[in-house]
């Protein structure tokens, strides 16, 4: 059994168990303690030569700050501070071949980022350790200080550890309201599974349309059981009765806006901004908190809060640092964990999206067509059931889409759109003498979902299989994430192939950078 962190990463807060999670938050206040006590630190201390390489590709000050000074509380560890404007990223190196070379420098390392690119972590971490094993080294740690307008999982955790401390460390329940700008905060973001270290959770979104929480990550929150409300400012939700305790303000991220959202900024930023008269209507020990920075001239939460009990995120600020220290005492390998560490990964059943279908008449699907002008054939495939029910322009749209991507065209074989008996309009492609493989079947389902495959022997057809839309979509060089800014955009050569998650709402959810596609979206074709 695994006790220790080393060689762990934290590219998304589900990377830490809720039990890890738990279990840094009761590090991190028994280290608060002991040095409110003046009693002795050592034992959080990293012991053996350890690289800390601190790199950051956006702006930052905060979380910059508290990790250069949480790594500076580990004296046995080397900091190093990456300057990336001199470095060979302005040479057009890549993330992989950059950290591979950083990772010979220390016996171990513990890489924190910040970048603009979503995902940069988790591909890391996936790489990096190749290059870790040709040189006989451990593979390296990879922490995620912020990946563009996906997640922030040290924020995150500093964050709940706040949250507790407001709770004196109950976690049975949390009423939180997330305000300003939900769809591109990435700590807003973190909070869909951070939360989770709370039995109970209600959370209130209060953004305007323009603004609010992307749709999966809502889904993401009822599916875990969360009471999920929606509010378009926070006039409106200071109408009701039901007012959290825990307010959780973010920043307008102008920088990541489109032209068209930034036109309306200043009556988006009104409907988030709390006035001097709202005061009165707060319910009692509300606490304030918010990642920061606030904007200087426009702040959501304007200073005359500053000196008002509300006032939380002064103290959220300060236990970044508390959090980081105990962060880096896990993944340095100087706290172990009384439970098993080994990293888990999901389990994915990969057969439920191609089901077998009862024959019916083993010739009648192929004469059907047949009576129609198409030739029935002898031996091949039958793929039918095309994009059933939409318009004939996108049936044959599909299929299309399928001999392009499955390389039909210069095969024999016919195709054609019918009106099948119910009325609606379907898609059709025979194939004489072709037999798709495992891997075609998936990429097929993985193009057109709801789809028959017929395969027919001696003129009958002896296996019929209706395909759905597989759990997991990979290894397939025409994918591409729809977000310019993922690791995995060709945008950026960084040269991996994407992968995708369905969730529950059938979305095709990026591996990496987390963005919902629909099946349509995930092909570069
Ligand atoms: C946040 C960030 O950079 O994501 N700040 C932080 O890390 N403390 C929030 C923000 O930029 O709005």
């Amino acid at each position: 059994m695994k006790n220790d962190f080393l060689g762990r990463s934290l590219s998304v807060i589900n990377d830490l168990t809720v039990d890890e999670q738990i279990f840094l938050y009761k590090q991190a206040q028994r280290l608060k303690e002991k040095w409110k006590n003046k009693e002795d630190l050592s034992k959080f201390q990293i012991k053996t030569d350890t690289g800390i390489y601190i790199v950051f590709l956006e702006p930052s000050t905060r979380t910059k700050e508290s990790f250069v000074n949480a790594a500076k509380f580990h004296k046995n560890a080397k900091i190093n501070i990456f300057e990336s404007e001199h470095s060979s990223f302005n040479k057009k190196e890549s993330y992989v071949d950059t950290f591979n070379m950083l990772t010979g420098y220390s016996d171990y390392s513990i890489f924190i980022i910040r970048s603009k690119l979503e995902g940069t972590c988790k591909l890391l971490d996936e790489k990096v350790s190749d290059f870790a094993s040709r040189h006989n080294l451990p593979s390296p740690s990879f922490i995620n200080a912020g990946d563009g307008k996906h997640e922030h999982p040290t924020q995150e955790i500093l964050d709940e550890f706040t949250f507790l401390e407001q709770m004196n460390f109950n976690n049975d329940y949390i009423h939180i309201a997330l305000i300003g700008d939900l769809l591109h905060g990435r700590t807003v973001h973190s909070k869909v599974d951070g939360l989770r270290i709370f039995k109970n959770v209600e959370v209130d979104l209060v953004a305007p349309n323009e603004l609010q929480m992307p749709t999966h990550y809502i889904s993401k929150m009822k599916q875990k059981g969360y009471n999920v409300r929606i509010f378009n400012s926070i006039e409106e939700y200071l109408k009701q009765n039901k007012k959290a305790k825990v307010w959780y303000f973010t920043r307008l991220q102008l920088e990541r806006m489109g032209e068209d959202v930034l036109e309306k900024e200043h009556i988006l930023r009104k409907s988030v901004t709390f006035a001097k008269d709202f005061l009165s209507l707060l319910p009692q020990d509300v606490k304030f908190y918010h990642p920061l920075p606030r904007h200087k001239t426009f702040p959501t939460i304007p200073t005359f809060l500053d000196s008002l009990p509300v006032n939380g995120w002064e103290k959220q600020a300060i236990n970044g640092y508390w959090t980081r220290i105990i962060l880096l005492s896990m993944f340095g390998g100087a706290l172990n964990a009384p439970f098993d560490t080994s990293k888990k990964s999901i389990k994915i059943n990969e057969e439920d999206f191609v089901v077998a279908a009862p024959i019916k008449d083993g010739r009648k699907g192929v004469l059907t067509e047949g009576k129609r002008g198409i030739k029935p054939i002898e031996n091949g495939t039958v793929i039918d059931h095309i994009a059933k029910g939409h318009s004939p322009e996108k049936i044959y749209e599909t299929i299309m889409k399928i001999r392009k991507i499955l390389m039909f065209y210069n095969i024999d074989s016919a195709d054609g759109i019918f009106k099948s008996a119910d009325g609606n309009y379907k898609g059709y492609i025979s194939l004489p003498d072709v037999h798709l493989s495992k891997k075609q079947i998936k990429k097929l389902s993985a193009i057109s979902p709801n789809t028959t495959v017929n395969i027919i022997k001696n003129g009958r057809v002896k296996e019929k299989y209706r395909i759905s839309l597989p759990p997991i979509i990979y290894g397939f060089e025409e994918l591409m994430c729809k977000n310019e800014n993922c690791i995995t955009n060709p945008k950026n050569d960084e040269n991996v192939h994407v992968s995708f998650i369905r969730n529950e709402d059938n979305q095709l959810i990026c591996e990496y950078c987390e963005t919902a596609h629909t099946f349509e979206e995930i092909w570069s074709l």
